[in-house]
């Protein structure tokens, strides 16, 4: 296969990423995608640091050996850990990450208060409070590490009364004191609806896909590697748990995940 041609790589530590590929798939329609979610290691979030480096390290690799031109990390906490990491050791593959959208949540005018879920991984990892200390001055920024909220969305549950219940007692004491809530971790973008729900339509609410998408679209550009098939290309769905239930789950969750851009 032509270089071109290559898919682009995209892995998180389950379903997550699915909404970034989404946001890829958005914006490079024509590209072939390999997604690989390691449902089996999941969550990597309650994980330490240098067994979740590991995990991304294995999971990087394999992608590549698959073929992939490129690689999309579409998971925060994989992101933290390894980055820095694989970009070291693959110097010539263009490498995106994934972090919390806190930028454009903190620079909306009035000083926000801004609420960050994320899992506790990236809430107490050194890339946050970098991040967090940058935009400290513009806006009030809180972080809440979420525990347990993910599973719901890997088992595929994103409208249940228990995830409402979860998100109602979560969410609880900072309603009414929030102007902005960033997704920190990929798996919430499938529930940005629910959150807003309870959060109230004058909340904002961001995420990371879409400019990890774009960044992914210029990184490729930049090294002359995208694509120039016409029409759509080929995704393919690949899991650490070997069960076709997975492979569906992640077709369903492609499916129904709407794109930020059609959402504003
Ligand atoms: N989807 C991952 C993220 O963006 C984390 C989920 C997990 O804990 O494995 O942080």
């Amino acid at each position: 296969m032509e270089k071109k041609e290559c898919p682009i790589g995209v892995f998180d530590s389950g379903m997550g990423g699915i909404s970034v590929l989404k946001e890829l798939y958005e914006v490079m329609p024509n590209e072939n995608y390999i997604y690989f979610g390691d449902s089996v290691n999941a969550p990597y979030g309650t994980r330490p640091l240098e067994e979740v480096r590991h995990l991304t390290i294995a999971s990087v690799k394999k992608l590549l050996d698959q073929g992939a031109k490129g690689i999309v990390v579409a998971c925060n906490t994989a992101t933290a850990a390894a980055v820095r990491h694989l970009r070291q050791m693959y110097p010539d593959v263009p490498l995106v990450g994934i972090e919390p959208a806190l930028k454009p949540a903190a620079l909306q005018p009035g000083h926000p208060a801004v609420l960050v879920m994320a899992t506790p991984m990236t809430i107490q990892g050194e890339k946050f409070k970098r991040l967090k200390k940058q935009y400290e001055t513009e806006a009030d920024i809180t972080g809440l590490p979420c525990p347990g909220l993910m599973e719901f969305v890997e088992s595929g549950n994103t409208h249940g009364t228990d995830l409402q219940e979860f998100l109602s007692r979560l969410l609880e004491p900072y309603l009414g004191k929030t102007d902005a809530i960033v997704l920190g971790c990929t798996h919430y973008s499938f529930l940005r609806r629910q959150i807003r729900q309870l959060a109230g339509a004058g909340v904002r609410i961001f995420d990371g896909g879409n400019g990890t998408a774009r960044e992914m679209c210029r990184r490729l550009t930049e090294a002359g590697l995208r694509s120039e098939h016409q029409g759509k290309g080929d995704i393919t769905f690949l899991n650490s748990l070997p069960d076709e239930e997975e492979i569906e789950l992640s077709r369903t969750l492609f499916q129904k995940y709407e794109p930020v851009f059609r959402i504003y």
